[in-house]
């Protein structure tokens, strides 16, 4: 121990501790200082609970409690890894490195503040929490697909700022960006940015609520893990996207800007109903295998959501000018998921496909009855 009581962590450098105490560990006190206010850590994006900063501030050293609070969270972080097994170090790390180095534009965004993110009409039907007053802010063009107004402009450009700090960040760095899905080649993950407490919040808190209602039967009201990503789409980016259907069992679809022409989104109906990667759809042709009533054409909106389920078909048309940049959230439900696992007859394809194969057995029965009596007596 150092004279002035501060712990010195080098002490053990056995093979057993290493992991536990490591010999480049920054320094704290060994007794907390109480009379220290610690600042408060909630609107940051970290890695670990932001109460477990303020409680670590209190054994900081004397000369780093007055340090600046970007300051203080740099060092924490740093003391809080070295304590981290090995393994869970290099998770952390490779895992959380955008997040761990990038200093956010807009802070803002990275809590969750309802009354900035959304308009007041969807405000007003989640806090009411009725299926009638969602239904009153929504329209439903075909069944399963819920059109809505959700986003604030003003928010819509802060979040396109922010990916554009990102992206530039990203590339002076030199960085690989990863790709928001096997689809798309342009976007970020914004869960990777510091963004997952966020878009967690905004699944359970408001898209959790509505899908309870309108897609219980997908796990709708279990809805415990997420996927956030933005897609960008224009001349010199995704043109298009083909048809085919998510990994989420509920999709979150927001138009974030900028301007734009084309990039409208079809749907064709639900037909698949494995869960695995997202996945183009082998039948590309989408005029084929499909019912009138399914037909839905979408002309996107900015600040206007899309709901639906994850293993509706769909695509996106070309962005035919301009760029559309669009804020996705897949949503999952483990225990839907689970339950499918143990459901030993669950089909592999839903009743209507069964109907179509069907048909198309019947069609070719008559046909060959058909064939048959050309040659022959008829059959009895
Ligand atoms: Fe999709």
């Amino acid at each position: 121990m150092s004279m002035n009581g501060a712990v010195d962590q080098r002490r053990d450098h056995s093979p057993a501790n290493a992991a536990v105490v490591p010999a480049e560990a920054p320094r704290v006190r060994l007794n907390p200082s109480m009379e220290h206010k610690p600042d408060n850590y909630d609107d940051l994006p970290l890695e670990f609970c932001p109460v477990l900063f303020s409680c670590l501030e209190r054994y900081l050293l004397p000369s780093m409690l007055t340090a600046p609070r970007d300051t203080k969270v740099d060092h924490m972080r740093e003391i809080l890894l070295s304590y981290s097994p090995e393994a869970e170090r290099i998770k952390k790390l490779s895992y959380l490195t955008p997040a761990f180095f990038l200093q956010p534009l807009h802070k803002e965004l990275y809590g969750m503040h309802a009354t900035n993110f959304f308009v007041s009409s969807f405000l007003k039907a989640i806090h009411e929490n009725t299926e009638e007053s969602f239904r009153s802010i929504m329209s439903e063009p075909v069944p399963g697909i819920f059109v809505f107004e959700m986003l604030q402009p003003e928010f819509c450009r802060l979040l396109l700022e922010e990916v554009e700090h990102f992206e530039k960040w990203v590339h002076d760095k030199g960085f690989i960006i990863m790709h928001p899905n096997l689809m798309s080649k342009y976007g970020v993950v914004l869960d990777d940015f510091g963004l997952e407490t966020m878009l967690d919040k905004l699944m359970c808190d408001f898209v959790r609520p509505i899908s309870k209602v309108f897609f219980s039967d997908v796990g709708g009201s279990t809805l415990d893990s997420h996927h956030g990503f933005v897609v960008e789409y224009g001349i010199d980016k995704d043109v298009n996207l083909g048809f085919h259907v998510d990994d989420a069992e509920v999709t979150l679809n927001i138009c974030l800007g900028k301007q734009f022409s084309g990039g409208e989104l079809f749907f064709r109906g639900v037909r698949i109903t494995i869960n695995g990667p997202s996945r183009y759809i082998k039948q590309f042709n989408v005029s084929v295998n499909q019912r009138d009533e399914e037909i839905f054409d979408y002309s996107q909106v900015p600040g206007q959501a899309i709901l639906h389920h994850g293993r509706h078909r769909h695509g996106a048309r070309a962005t035919t000018d301009g760029n559309r940049i669009n804020l996705v959230l897949w949503c999952r439900s483990s225990v839907f998921r689970e339950l499918k696992k143990y459901q030993k007859d669950f089909p592999s394809w839903c009743g209507e496909c069964k109907r179509e194969k069907k048909a198309r057995q019947q069609i070719s029965i008559s046909a060959t009855k058909q064939e048959l009596l050309k040659d022959g007596e008829p059959l009895t």
